[in-house]
């Protein structure tokens, strides 16, 4: 594939920052795009972070044909730069596509934009502990039509972000979850294993509820509010009395996880012990209260291993995890699965891909 860089030279506008604390805030100079139309994909190119182009009467803009992905890339000891798990977040951006009634992505175009933009922004790929280059794949409608239907054309974008992590305290200050009956994240036959932007517009409003009800966020129920699903940003999962960790069964209502995936091969490799299962809203209160659970907390790729201590219910009452302190189980993955990621610790063949140095075409 023949992807262009404009401009050439590079043209570095900005200073890559020494350290990144906040999360998505920072751009780096280039983002990688591609268009569609005529049935194919065209021009991929590298090009300086700009603004795009769009018609006001933009099918994106109206009827909400949008999806993105999110994956990081780290900075390990030898100075090279590292993917993590990318061939999995091309899969699920195909899989959102079909949802969404939008083109398919070959895996090669995501892959080769992404590694030719990383190596071109490697020096924005910070190697602090609990930062990283975070990747920002989305694609969205450009058709100008008015009418509900698939839009014949597309663009495709890669950006990066270098940042901390997602949750100011990072790993060590647990959250807070207002367990809610009011709102739903998805139904079965929807959207809820798609990445589809809407998801997260339709997240706002329950994610309000829960800070005015004094949580970080939602963990929400199934649309007859009997069985947990997963959180607005991440999915859950508790620990109980014996160490094992239990993720919600994916129904088709909830975000198939890259890192709970990873979750259950790591486990799957004898590690330590993790299954999925439907788990009743009112058998998890019960554990909780009688000590069967002893920690919990969310997965993802942007929040890692997110430990939560405190759920609060609809009805005011509240339950605290264990002892309220961050459990030693958590912290064990956590600092394997991020020990993994910075190289620290071996990763299962193939979750890393390096960075390779091209030579300028
Ligand atoms: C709704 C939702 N669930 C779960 C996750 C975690 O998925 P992953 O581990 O692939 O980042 C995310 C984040 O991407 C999410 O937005």
């Amino acid at each position: 594939m023949n992807i262009s860089y404009a401009p050439l030279p590079v043209e570095r506008r900005q200073t890559p920052p020494a350290t990144v604390d906040t999360f998505g805030e920072i751009r780096t100079d280039h983002m990688f795009v591609a268009d569609y139309r005529g049935g194919a994909w065209h021009d991929p190119r590298i090009v300086p972070y700009s603004p795009f182009s769009l018609a006001p009467g933009a099918a994106c803009l109206h009827y909400g044909q949008t999806l993105f992905e999110g994956a990081k890339a780290f900075k390990h000891t030898d100075g090279e730069v590292y993917i993590w798990r990318f061939d999995e977040n091309m899969k699920r951006l195909n899989h959102s596509a079909s949802i969404l009634m939008m083109p398919e992505v070959p895996e090669d175009l995501q892959l080769e934009g992404l590694m030719r933009l990383i190596d071109l922004e490697r020096d924005w790929c910070p190697g602090k502990p609990e930062s990283s280059l975070y990747i920002r794949p989305f694609m969205f409608a450009t058709q100008d039509m008015l009418g509900v239907k698939p839009s014949k054309t597309y663009i495709f974008c890669i950006m990066l972000s270098p940042s901390g992590p997602y949750y100011a305290g990072g790993f060590n200050e647990a959250i807070t979850l207002l367990i809610t009956e009011k709102y739903h994240r998805a139904v079965s036959g929807g959207t809820g294993t798609s990445k589809a932007a809407g998801n997260y517009a339709a997240s706002l409003r329950p994610a309000k509820h829960a800070v005015d009800a004094g949580a970080d966020q939602v963990l929400y129920l199934d649309a007859s509010n009997t069985y947990l699903e997963e959180v607005g940003t991440m999915n859950h999962f508790h620990v109980l009395d014996d160490g094992t960790f239990v993720i919600p069964r994916f129904d088709d209502s909830v975000l198939r996880s890259i890192t709970s995936v990873s979750v259950l091969e790591l486990a799957g490799q004898g590690r330590f012990k993790a299954r999925q299962e439907k788990i009743p809203l009112k058998d998890f209160i019960a554990d909780i209260k009688s000590g069967r659970i002893i920690e919990a907390g969310g997965f993802g790729t942007a929040a890692v291993v997110s430990p939560v201590n405190r759920y609060l219910l609809e009805d005011g009452s509240s339950l605290t995890v264990g002892d309220g302190k961050i459990g030693r189980h958590s912290r064990a993955l956590y600092e394997l699965y991020s020990g993994m990621q910075t190289g620290l610790v071996p990763a299962p063949e193939g979750w890393l891909r390096k960075v390779p140095r091209f030579k300028a075409d």
